[in-house]
């Protein structure tokens, strides 16, 4: 676990990680962890499925909202500039099921359908990636219940949720095309050539030790275009020398100094 996602298991950790390998153990039909053990200790399917089945995958619409009022206030304005100029790219690392990155989708495409015409011919593109593929697909399939859309304001809803099958409600087309979902475990190769004008790792780092954190920090600020912004979890700090180059902006936001590289 601790070399293929960097999930950091601590002893108070124990009971969670009985409680989801217990059903890895049943589906094989083992009755021992000393025998899961052995079939999960070379790479392979089962231990990919015990990596996955090790993650936290919590996540809610609009969440930590002061981001979003940030990203509406002060980022998107800037962007709408950019765009016309240069292509602008958007990333939510470790997104888990997707209500983070159409939340982002949605503030980018306003309160109201009206307000969403500056992006109609604009290279202006999302990218969502997580470990988790069972998530990934979510993200595609961009379709919540009840109680999850509950979380989103009414005029976003109105505007950008169309009725589904059962009770599910569905993100409309324009959300749906800006954003593009990928399996991407943090800690391998990166495929991504350009830089990014906003990253939101958020709650993903709490996972990692010291070390991990200051190794995947570093990543993200070299994947950062200077004056992007990045955002991460309200229990997270930046631990490692890529602080230098970010100035705190509020409450875990911060940004890359112009010329900013490490
Ligand atoms: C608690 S969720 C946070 C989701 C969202 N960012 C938010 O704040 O609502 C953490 C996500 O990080 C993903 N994750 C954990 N370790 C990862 C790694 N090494 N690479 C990529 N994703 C990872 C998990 O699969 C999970 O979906």
């Amino acid at each position: 676990m601790q070399s293929d996602a960097r999930i950091h298991l601590t002893d108070i950790k124990k009971t969670l990680v009985h409680g989801r390998l217990s059903r890895r153990l049943r589906m094989h039909g083992l009755t021992s962890f000393r025998d899961y053990v052995r079939m999960v200790q070379s790479p392979g399917e089962e231990r990919a499925a015990m990596v996955v089945a090790l993650t936290t995958n919590h996540t809610h619409f609009f969440r930590e909202n002061h981001h979003f009022e940030h990203f509406r206030e002060k980022v998107i304005p800037t962007l709408k500039d950019a765009v016309r100029r240069r292509p602008v790219r958007i990333w939510s690392a470790g997104c888990s099921s997707g209500e983070e990155v159409y939340t982002i989708a949605m503030c980018l495409l306003g309160k109201d359908r009206g307000q969403a015409g500056w992006l109609r011919d604009a290279d202006l593109k999302l990218l969502a990636t997580d470990l988790a593929p069972h998530v990934v697909d979510s993200v595609r399939q961009a379709t919540y219940p009840d109680n999850v859309v509950a979380a989103i304001p009414a005029d976003y809803r109105k505007a950008w949720l169309r009725p589904a099958a059962g009770s599910d409600h569905e993100m409309a087309p324009e959300a749906r095309a800006l954003v593009t979902a990928h399996v991407l475990n943090l800690f391998e190769a990166w495929p991504m050539r350009q830089q990014y004008d906003a990253i939101f790792c958020r709650n993903v780092m709490i996972y990692f030790d010291d070390r991990a954190k200051a190794e995947l920090e570093a990543r993200l600020v070299d994947q950062l275009a200077p004056g992007g912004h990045l955002y991460i979890g309200h229990s997270e700090r930046l631990v490692g020398p890529a602080a230098a180059v970010m100035k705190g902006c509020g409450q875990t936001i911060y940004v890359k100094q112009e010329g900013g590289t490490r």
